[in-house]
């Protein structure tokens, strides 16, 4: 039997971690697979794609998609997931015959990581998520699916997390028994939540967000999506009162455990692998 072939398309995505994390759960569980990082031009992802689908030596069944491409491969895919809908994104693709499928599972990956890494069940929690872009966009439904308490949204730019709030709350069924609200960052003092999520793209820059360090609950989990260094937000939350800091390490390798049981049928023990991916060296 031929192998069956996997990529994970990006610009750049040399640093990409997805090749290791799909080798290490293919010998986890026995599969029959290759997985490999495309370079895809920034004006080529779909010709890119395509040449992955028509190149021999096994038969390919689908690609994770990372940054910038998840809108394009959002529109590239002609039938969706409910979850990638209410993302708006795409970053996990399934091959068959002429058919794309497009799902999600960003969302998935975050829900997994705080309820079976972190001890974190967000149900009944108050929740406080910082960013109105792509990336807070793609968690809103899957955290509003666990009933919260509540989930508030703030952005840099306000009315972004106003439209975001109004559009997640006219979801039917989705936020049933949730707050879902946007708040200024000048409203934030006075308010402390359980779980506050960093959603923003600031941790690239070193950005400082204007969040009062009362944010915080005592015993909160601070989440901050970025991973490979020690960002400004989670330097800020360790200022609290005992504030657990988190990652987003874990989102990256439960969102590919995500793809791998969409693709494969099988999910994968991802501690073993989140605990190599930790481990120097
Ligand atoms: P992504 O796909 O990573 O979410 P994005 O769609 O460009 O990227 O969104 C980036 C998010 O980070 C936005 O919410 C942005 O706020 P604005 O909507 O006001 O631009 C937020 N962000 C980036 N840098 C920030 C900073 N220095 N302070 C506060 N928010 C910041």
């Amino acid at each position: 039997m031929p192998t069956d072939r996997y990529g994970v398309f990006g610009n750049p995505v040399s640093h990409s971690r997805s090749p290791r994390i799909h080798a290490l759960f293919a010998a986890q569980t026995g599969q029959d697979m290759s997985y490999e990082a495309v370079l895809a031009p920034l004006d080529g992802f779909a010709d890119a794609v395509a040449n992955f689908r028509e190149e021999t030596g096994g038969p390919a069944r689908g690609a994770n998609v990372t940054v910038p491409f998840k809108e394009e491969a959002f529109r590239l895919s002609n039938r969706r997931t409910a979850r990638a809908e209410a993302a708006g994104a795409v970053n996990t693709l399934s091959f068959d015959d002429d058919d794309i499928l497009g799902d999600n599972t960003d969302g998935a990956g975050l829900v997994h990581d705080l309820k079976n890494n972190l001890g974190c069940d967000p149900a009944g929690r108050r929740i406080l998520l910082l960013g109105a872009g792509g990336a807070a966009r793609g968690v809103i439904l899957p955290l509003l699916l666990e009933h919260p308490a509540e989930l508030l949204i703030a952005n840099r730019t306000e009315e972004r997390a106003v439209r975001l709030a109004l559009e997640f709350s006219r979801l039917p069924d989705c936020a049933v028994g949730v707050k879902l609200e946007s708040i200024g960052y000048d409203e934030l003092s006075g308010h402390a939540f359980d779980l506050i999520i960093n959603a923003t793209s600031a941790g690239l820059s070193d950005a400082v967000l204007p969040a009062p360090t009362s944010i915080f609950a005592p015993g909160s989990l601070a989440y901050e999506m970025f991973y490979g260094r020690e960002t400004s937000f989670m330097k800020q939350a360790r200022t609290g009162n005992n504030v657990r800091v988190a990652d987003g390490l874990g989102m990256l390798v439960e969102q590919a455990a995500e793809a791998f049981f969409v693709w494969r049928g099988i999910r994968p023990r991802t501690a073993p692998v989140l605990a190599a991916l930790r481990s120097p060296g």
